[in-house]
């Protein structure tokens, strides 16, 4: 059985799906602290109830864990101990009841934001220092290092991605810095008009959701003796600025505005690198990206449109 947690979540709805088209209903147990839209098994699962948490391992037999329920870089800085608690409580949670319960593999997200300003923000190679500067990013680094520690003394296999801002068009996130990238097509094609939280020039490494979800599944089904990174891989998609992706909407909405407005999030995302220097990933199990801006835009406008199209009739 595989479990998610978090499947309400910008990457877990999506993930949901996937993995539901991929193992089959009866395989995929869905989990959060909401109820879900979808059809599919669901319970409700807080991770910071490790009692819970054992009991639905051990019933439904579960093999296979993608943690993916977390507070994001910008709410996490309003309420740091809080975010703590459930990204690193909750992550812990996890790895001692998948070691208990010998569960196969455990998928952990790690994230751009586990580097700091005091490395070449140009590009963050793999093993480059980690010094991240928000509450969420401290807890990604101390959960790659978990991650590592459960594989080195347990053989917990742990696998772990340092994933890039998620865009997609299926689902909204919450809380985070890189979020202004999918906000952006929803409220451009909702008033041609957008105010953006970041600086025109502030470029961050960006993944889309169908790359994001094959990431995932990809690394899941390696072979194992291919992972050779047990803390967390650097993954990248395709990196530009708010100013790339408004030239790239106003080629399909020529009179599209956008207004810039930096706030806290800017000096969050200026402390995160441009680019992730991804050949570990690509070396090791053959990641491979195929959303470039351009490909992205396209996508997103195909399926956001016609949503738009409807609600405006
Ligand atoms: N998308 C996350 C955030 O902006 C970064 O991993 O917080």
């Amino acid at each position: 059985m595989h479990l998610i947690t978090g499947a309400n979540g910008q990457i877990g709805s999506a993930l949901s799906k996937a993995l539901i088209q991929k193992y089959g209903s009866d395989n995929v147990l869905l989990s959060d602290i909401r109820p879900i839209q979808m059809d599919a098994k669901f319970v409700i699962l807080d991770v910071l109830d490790k009692n819970a948490m054992q009991q639905v391992v051990e019933i439904n037999k579960v093999t296979h864990i993608y943690h993916l329920a977390a507070i994001l870089s910008a709410k996490g800085e309003a309420n740091p101990i809080w975010a703590w608690d459930i990204n690193m409580k909750g992550y812990l949670n996890i790895l001692d009841v998948a070691h208990n319960y010998k569960v196969e593999k455990v998928f952990y997200p790690s994230s751009i934001a586990a580097f700091g300003s005091d490395i070449d923000l140009s590009v963050a190679r793999q093993n480059d220092v980690r010094n991240p500067e928000t509450v969420y990013g401290i807890s990604k680094v101390a959960g790659e290092i978990w991650g590592k520690y459960y594989f080195d003394k347990y053989g917990l296999d742990v696998r772990s991605v340092r994933f890039p801002g998620v865009i997609g068009w299926e689902s909204m996130p919450g809380g985070g810095t890189t979020d202004y990238a999918v906000e952006i097509y929803h409220e451009a094609l909702k008033h041609n008009y957008y105010e953006c939280f970041l600086d025109e020039n502030e470029a961050l490494p960006m993944i889309y959701m169908e790359d994001t979800i094959r990431s995932i599944i990809e690394l899941m089904n390696a072979p194992k003796e291919k992972i050779t990174i047990r803390t967390s891989y650097n993954l990248q998609g395709i990196s530009f600025a708010p100013k790339d992706i408004v030239a790239a909407i106003k080629h399909k909405l020529p009179n599209f505005k956008v207004k810039y407005v930096p706030d806290f999030r800017q000096e969050i995302a200026a402390a995160w690198p441009n680019v992730l220097d991804d050949r570990q990933a690509k070396q090791d199990w053959g990641w491979n990206p195929k959303f470039d801006l351009e490909k992205i835009t396209n996508d997103m406008f195909l399926h956001l449109k016609p949503i738009y199209e409807k609600e405006q009739c």
